[in-house]
């Protein structure tokens, strides 16, 4: 199987988890752009989603799956039970970076809002220790040049992503080279400058069951 066979294989399998007559929660990527094509055909056992992107919502607007705001299903007391994304990296407890696609802000903000966070991946993905990946930092874009000063004075080298802009309006620095020894700690740390709206760090609140495609199959980790 090729990479996109492992993409469509592991979303498929995050059917399973959801509950029926549920809203959804939808994160953003070509592995969730896969899990949105599988739960089209079961569109009918969930009265809508809630989306982290605009691209997700357009896609799931297509598939005639209903976008809700997470306003709406708070005034409508509907149960949050299960959020799908997939990830940059894993590691072994369950803590990620994300953020390659741009919508790290919009994803925390739509996992908080559920009960589980069913992260999806191709094996590629799983990691010994977190950082190879270059972690997204979105930002003020009056703060760019500052963020990127404290970043670089904790050894990473931080590279404002050309051309791209949030759908908050705001700016990413993808930072290579940081030393991820305490994820958490480090979420915390540069979550606190003036500036800063996310950082790719998902360790605080790590996934709460991981579906991991491979060659072998489609292994589960909770
Ligand atoms: C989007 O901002 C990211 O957090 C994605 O979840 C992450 O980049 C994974 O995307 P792929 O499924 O495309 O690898």
């Amino acid at each position: 199987m090729n990479q996109d066979d492992l993409k469509r294989a592991v979303a498929r399998a995050a059917l399973d988890e959801l509950v029926p007559g549920c809203v959804v929660g939808v994160g953003t990527g070509s592995t969730v752009d896969c899990f949105i094509d599988a739960l089209a055909e079961r569109a009918s056992n969930h009265p809508g989603a809630i989306s982290s992107s605009e691209r997700s919502s357009a896609r799931l607007r297509k598939a005639g799956i209903p976008v809700l705001g997470i306003d709406e299903a708070l005034a409508r007391g509907l149960p949050l039970p299960v959020y799908v994304d997939g990830a940059d990296e894993i590691d072994g407890e369950r803590r990620m970076i994300k953020g390659g696609g741009g919508a790290l802000t919009r994803e925390k903000i739509v996992a908080s809002a559920f009960e589980r966070f069913v992260c999806i991946v191709d094996a590629s993905k799983r990691v010994e220790r977190l950082g190879r990946f270059p972690l997204p930092v979105e930002v003020i874009p009056m703060a760019s040049a500052l963020v990127a000063s404290r970043l670089r004075a904790l050894g990473g080298q931080p590279v404002p992503r050309a051309g791209f802009v949030t759908d908050n309006g705001n700016h990413i620095l993808d930072v290579a080279g940081l030393r991820i020894d305490d994820p958490e700690g480090l979420e915390a740390r540069i979550g606190l400058w003036a500036g800063v709206v996310s950082v790719g760090l998902f360790a605080i609140a790590p996934a709460t069951v991981v579906l991991v495609a491979g060659q072998d199959g489609v292994r589960r980790y909770a």
